[in-house]
């Protein structure tokens, strides 16, 4: 495959997709929702490759928000298998090549045997440095301020945004300088809203299974021409 460059030395920190069109990219080719989201797998472990060869240090994925649950049930299973899978696949290769794995959203509805892999991976990997994983599953931005917020007064804290930052899923990574969805489709759908307040925010045509390492590179050289200025001038 032909490898785009890299044209800039101001990598990002930190992209979160929103992994748009799954269903679409099934149906083109008459197949089921589920064979999707398999595709769609391949093209988060491409990216997931693609972020640790180009020297990015975050990247985050929106695979099942809260609003999910009114899918039919077998797309759910199918996704919570998926993610089942995902987790005993890459729990021995993240711990050699340094990647931290990070779950972002409310485990509390998770399997157990899932919510298990997760801690025994989180707690293995917790010290590693080279690049974080965030799944972000079974999140959404409203439930996730709410919770940060009953979190604060539960524990007495003083309503300050570092107390409040800390009551976050997203607690231990910075804020997405990037936020990329596939798809066509133009919007955040609860995803990451209050740290989304100045990402960059890229929309590809296309669906994700089809998302790759040039289209990573492509956007990267586009951030890099931006002029981000915080409310300055
Ligand atoms: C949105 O496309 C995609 C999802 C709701 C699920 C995305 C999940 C994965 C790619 C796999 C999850 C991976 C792990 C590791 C847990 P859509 O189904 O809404 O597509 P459509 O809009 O074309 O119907």
């Amino acid at each position: 495959m032909f490898k785009k460059r890299i044209r800039t030395d101001k990598l990002p920190q930190h992209i979160a997709f929103i992994m748009d069109g799954n269903g679409r990219w099934a149906k083109e080719r008459l197949l089921p929702r589920s064979a999707g989201h398999t595709a769609g797998v391949y093209a988060l472990k491409r990216v997931i490759q693609s972020a640790y060869e180009l020297g990015i240090r975050c990247v985050t994925f929106y695979a099942f928000s809260t609003e999910n649950w009114k899918r039919p049930k077998e797309e759910i299973d199918a996704l919570f298998d998926i993610f089942r899978n995902f987790l005993r696949e890459n729990r021995e290769e993240y711990l050699k090549k340094d990647i931290k794995l990070v779950i972002l959203g409310d485990m509390s509805r998770f399997p157990d045997d899932i919510r298990r892999q997760v801690e025994e991976i989180g707690e293995k990997t917790k010290d590693c440095g080279r690049l974080a994983v965030s799944i972000a599953f079974n999140y959404g931005s409203r439930d996730e301020i709410m919770m940060a917020a009953r979190k604060l007064c539960q524990n007495g804290l003083e309503f300050t945004e570092e107390n409040f930052r800390r009551c976050l899923y997203t607690r231990d990574i910075p804020d997405p300088d990037i936020i990329v969805r596939t798809s066509g489709e133009m919007r955040l759908s609860n995803f990451l809203l209050y740290q989304a307040a100045y990402s960059e925010l890229f929309f590809v045509k296309k669906y994700w299974p089809d998302f790759g390492y040039n289209d990573l590179v492509d956007i990267i050289n586009r951030f890099s021409k931006r002029n981000r200025r915080f409310g300055s001038v």
